[in-house]
This record gives structure tokens, sequence and C-alpha cells, in this order.
């Protein structure tokens, strides 16, 4: 950490140099090695420091830092209710699209922020956006290094820097907390935050990658109510559960929050107008892509993951996450990358924007503190969320009618019915009354009455 604020400061001086010789607020449509990477997050934090920071959640097994790029009106720190956001690319190291586009989509916020255009204000002063361009950086210098090799439209070896230096598929190294809720669904037990209280055990498991744990240590620190990982080698959005129940191959998986799932893996498809194309033919000519439709997929019916990331944040954390397959090919040549951020551009804002959708609110105790670690109950959904520190929460839902039970240990539950547009949130606060107030009204009321009756029967 220490390191990398001398290197950030060392880096920003030649930056400034560079950044005044090429045209200001440009997207530069190229790959990014790490070392370019990195310049190019420090040239957006030079653009716009009042809204940007860069931080570094761990380092990769061959030591390069997994960087991130902070983009809110206050970076640095969660803002009582207001909600954070997060894009994770390129964890296989050879699929090159997604980390691309978040560099490209960090240059686009801050130079609309500056333009004045209204809807990436809104944004960025609503949300805490935090975008990781790479979560596995050793991967992608080796498959780059080997694609340069490559004459161009040669076949590229597919798999080359897709796992991390230690060979360890990213992607299938999180706790497979699927396997425990599927125990728990028929045999009862807790429906959410299934990694409570076992940040321990997670130092101590050495099948952990460096970079998973990082991740997972970032995912339980920061109240994430949104997000999405980005891969390549398909083009769809897919959504929980990736591993299926039974353990066959295929097989529609629903989680308890399927139609909000399908309706925020819509909202990237839609506006994307290949991914959305009914007739769009298959990447390779025997793909089986017959649980597409509309350009999203459930997980388990396209095929089984376990130890994904996807389900990881759903279940460990509040956080919902969609897995989007941005290209057919892994590493495209690079004059195609321009036409990759076309067709992306207005999913990756408008997939943001679903953060703002659904109940949201804050739950405090009578007196007006606020209820850390509350439970956020709906009917007829098994999957529960929490409050984070000051008391906030959101609960993400599909159009409905809803009653919403807000409760914590010691507390009188409330139940409120609430109506959900599309969006924006509705807001609903809840007041608990504790139990050990609740003891003491009755016991008030009962020396009135105590004292009435002495009063009127004159003893
Ligand atoms: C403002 O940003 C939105 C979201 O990216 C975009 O659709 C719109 O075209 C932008 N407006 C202008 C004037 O560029
Ligand atoms: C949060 O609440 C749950 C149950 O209400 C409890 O098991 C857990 O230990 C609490 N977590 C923290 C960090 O207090
Ligand atoms: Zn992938």
């Amino acid at each position: 950490m220490k390191h990398f604020l001398t290197v950030v400061i060392l880096g920003a001086a030649v930056v400034t140099l560079v950044s005044a010789a090429s045209t200001d607020g440009a997207i530069s449509f190229e790959y990014h090695r790490y070392e370019e990477l990195r310049k190019a997050l420090v040239s957006v934090w030079l653009q716009c420091p009042t809204i940007t920071r860069i931080y570094t959640i761990g380092e990769s097994f061959e030591g390069r830092e997994l960087l991130v790029l902070e983009m809110s009106d206050n970076p640095g720190t969660h803002e009582p209710g207001e909600p954070e956001f997060k894009y994770i690319a390129n964890m296989h190291g050879n699929e090159a699209v997604g980390r691309e586009l978040l560099i490209y989509l960090a240059q686009y916020l801050c130079n609309q922020y500056q333009q004045g255009n209204e809807t990436i204000i809104d944004l960025i002063h609503n949300t805490r956006i935090h975008l990781m361009p790479s979560m596995n950086p050793d991967g992608f210098e080796k498959a780059a290094s080997q694609v340069k090799k490559q004459h161009p439209g040669e076949i590229k070896d597919w798999f080359v820097g897709r796992s991390n230096a230690q060979g360890v598929d990213l992607n299938r190294n999180f706790p497979d907390l699927d396997r425990i809720i599927y125990i728990n669904e028929r045999e009862g037990g807790a429906n959410n935050h299934l990694l409570q209280n076992m940040k321990k055990a997670v130092d101590e498991n050495t099948k952990l990658a460096p970079e998973t744990k990082a991740v997972i240590h970032w995912i339980m620190d920061i109240p994430f109510v949104l997000s999405a990982n980005l891969h390549g080698g398909d083009v769809v959005a897919n959504y929980p559960y990736d591993e299926t129940r039974t353990g066959s191959t295929h097989e529609y998986s629903a989680s308890p929050d399927d139609v909000m799932f399908k309706s925020l893996a819509r909202a990237y498809s839609m506006y994307n107008p290949v991914m959305s194309d009914p007739h769009r033919a298959p990447c390779r000519k025997n793909d089986d892509d017959s649980s597409f439709k509309d350009g999203i997929t459930n997980g388990g019916a396209w095929y089984s993951v376990p130890g994904g990331m996807q389900d990881f944040n759903y279940l460990s954390s509040n956080s919902f996450e969609i897995t989007l397959e941005l290209s057919c090919d892994k590493f495209p040549n690079e004059e195609t990358l321009k036409s990759y951020w076309e067709q992306n551009r207005n999913s990756l804002v408008n997939y943001i924007e679903q953060v703002h959708r659904g109940v949201k609110g804050f739950i405090r105790d009578l007196q007006g503190n606020p209820i850390s670690n509350a439970t956020v109950s709906v009917e007829g959904i098994d999957h529960d969320i929490t409050t984070a520190k000051d008391g906030d929460y959101w609960r993400l839902l599909a159009p409905g009618n809803y009653k919403v039970a807000a409760s914590a240990p010691g507390y009188l539950t409330v139940i409120k019915k609430v109506a959900v547009p599309y969006s924006p949130a509705t807001r609903v606060d809840f007041e608990l009354e504790s139990l050990m107030e609740r003891k003491e009204e009755e016991r008030e009321e009962l020396m009135d009455w105590w004292k009435m009756m002495s009063e009127t029967l004159n003893f």
C-alpha cells in the first residue's frame, strides 16, 4: 500500500506531461499493459481529482497491484444512504475486452462529468462506484505476450493466461457457498451472509489464491449492493445461480431473487445491440446457446460453475452480482476495441443505474441511533439482506407490492407494506422499539394503573 502511493506520485508527475500533450479527455482505444493501465488510471485521477481515488486491495501472486479506481462525490468514504457498486474485469487474464472497457468507462465518466452531463453527474453524486479493470494482472501479461508473438488472424491458444500465476482458475476458486445454501434450503439455516464471522478461516485457507483472498476481503468490508464481473468468450448476461442443485451439467438454477436477477441482466443486454439480437449466430458453430433468451441466461441452465465469484457475492454479502460475457473473441484485435466500447457503453452505464431500484432507507432505534447488521426480509423471497454500519440498507426488488420486515436481536420486528416501481428505489425507514423499552413501558403502565386503582379505592 505504502509502496504504491510513492509510485503513484512519481507516475503522476510523468503523466501530467503526457496528458498535456495528448488531446484532453479523448479515450484511447488500445490495449493497456500493466504499466499503461496504472498510468491510465492515474491520468483519470489527475483529470478528475475531486471525484476519483485510486487504491489497491492487495497484490497478485507475482506482486502486481490489484488496482481500483473509485468514482464518487466523496471518494474514500461510505456516505450513509449512498449505495456502493463495483465492476471487476479480467479475472480470466486472457479475457481482455472487459479490462479495456473499464478503463474507457473511467475516462468516459470523468469526461462527461466535466462536460456537465446531468445523467453522469447525478450518478456520481448518488453512487459510490468502484472499477477494478484487472483481478488477474499476471494472467493478462502472459496472455498479452502470447498474443504479440502471434501472426494476426492465427488461432490463439484459448487458455494461455486464463489462470493466475499459480495455475488457479480464479472463477472456480471462491468458497463453494452454493453447496451450503442448497443444504440450508432443505434442512433450514441461514439464507444470507454464509461466511459470517469466518474471515480468519478465509485467511488461513491455503487453497485460496492471493487474488481471491483480496477480493473476498473487499466484498466483506464494503457494503456493495450491486456488481458485475466481466468476461469474454461469448456474448450474454449470466445471472445466479451458476451451480446446479443436483450437480448436473445443465439445469435452470433459480435463486430466490430470480425475477430481479432477470431484470438486472436484461438491463444490461437490452442496451447492447449485439447481445440482445435474437438472430445473433453462436460464437462457434457447435456452441450450445439454447438457454440464451433476450441476451440473458441463467448460469446453471448454461453450464454449472462451482466456486464462482458471482454466487459468492450473493451468498456471502448483500451484493447482487451478474456475469457479463462481452465478446466471442477473448483477446480481439486492437482495432476492434472501439466497436466493443460502442456496443457496451450504454449498457455499462445503465447497469450501474440499477443500484437505485427496490427499497432503501435506514433502520434506527426509537432514539434515532442506527442499528447495524439488522435484517431486512421480504415476504415470499427467502434471501435477507442486512443493514450497514449507519443502519442504511438497499433491498433490490422488481416492481410489485411487498411486505418488508425489519428485525434485529433485542428489538420488536416492524413490517411495512411497500409498493415498488421500476425505479427509483422507494424510501422506507424503520424505527424499532427495543424489548427493554417495551418492558419499561409495560411496567410504567402497570404502575399508573396501580396508582389509579389505589386512589379510586382509597387505600
Ligand atoms: C450523457 O450521458 C448519458 C449516459 O451515458 C448518455 O446517454 C448521453 O448521451 C450523454 N449526454 C450527452 C449530451 O452527451
Ligand atoms: C449479525 O447478525 C447475525 C444474526 O442476527 C449474527 O449471527 C452475526 O454474528 C452478526 N454479525 C456481526 C458482525 O455482528
Ligand atoms: Zn471468463
